[in-house]
């Protein structure tokens, strides 16, 4: 049994996973804003944190040794450039990418002490492929692309591995207003060369395995799972 910390985990890819990891077996610790019935009819403790802000001693509700990390929050905020307000951008910056630092300088000391520890960030297939209306998200995601791999490189002599997963758009809370009509999904299908939007199953089991040991030699990795998305054009 290890135990995970799961930030983001009252909906979408996080609950989805830190469900999948109490299946099997493990210890897991979630943060989020809101409290999650789901989380916890099986058990699991909810801290309810605003990850935006600076964290009050997030390690006193935490255990001594962490296995792992995932950090799951996102936006998705799709404007033209000269609309975006540099509240809206910072707001972007502030849950993406500062919110993955404060949690990461916070856990480090444990997730040191488990000598063999996983980070597991969420990054867009538009970090690395130029997509319009995506600037704000581009610009914090890819901040969380060049903190995993710093920190990839920092943190392997303390056996701490650090990836990342680039998704396309996958159908969770956080997608819905782009995916609210028929026409809508079906035009995002189409615009993958797998012919659809992705779901969380399509996540979990990725993150899952990079958070395991059976992906320990694998790390300073951003994998995009996208349908294609991110790298083809048939
Ligand atoms: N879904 C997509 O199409 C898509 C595409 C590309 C990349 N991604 C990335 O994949 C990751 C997971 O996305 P998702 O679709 O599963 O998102 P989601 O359904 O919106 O879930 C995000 C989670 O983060 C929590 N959260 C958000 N702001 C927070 C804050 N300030 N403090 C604490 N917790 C906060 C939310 O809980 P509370 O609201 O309760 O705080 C929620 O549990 C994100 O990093 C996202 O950028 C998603």
């Amino acid at each position: 049994m290890k135990n995970f910390l799961i930030v983001g985990a009252s909906s979408g890819i996080g609950l989805a996973l830190a469900q999948s990891l109490q299946k099997q077996g493990h210890q897991i610790f979630t943060i989020a804003r809101n409290h999650q019935v789901e989380l916890e009819n099986i058990g699991i403790k909810q801290i309810l944190m605003d990850i935006s802000k600076p964290l009050n001693n997030l390690s006193e509700h935490l255990p001594e040794i962490l296995n792992g990390v995932a950090y799951c929050p996102g936006t998705i905020n799709l404007k033209p450039f000269h609309r975006l307000s540099e509240e809206e951008i910072m707001n972007d910056f502030q849950v993406n990418t500062m919110g993955a630092v404060r949690v990461l300088q916070a856990t480090f000391p444990a997730l040191k002490k488990s000598q063999g520890a996983s980070v597991l960030l969420f990054s867009t297939v538009a970090s690395n492929l130029g997509m319009g209306f995506h600037a704000s998200i581009a610009l914090a995601k890819s901040g969380v692309e060049g903190l995993a791999k710093s920190l990839a490189a920092e943190w392997a002599i303390n056996k701490i591995r650090v990836n990342v997963i680039a998704p396309s758009l996958t159908d969770t809370p956080l997608a819905s207003k782009l995916l609210n009509t028929d026409e809508k999904k079906e035009a995002s299908n189409k615009r993958h060369p797998l012919g659809r939007i992705g779901n969380v199953e399509d996540i979990v089991p990725m993150a899952s395995l990079l958070l395991s040991e059976k992906s320990d030699w694998i790390t300073g990795q951003i994998i995009g799972i996208d349908g294609g998305m991110g790298s083809l054009k048939p």
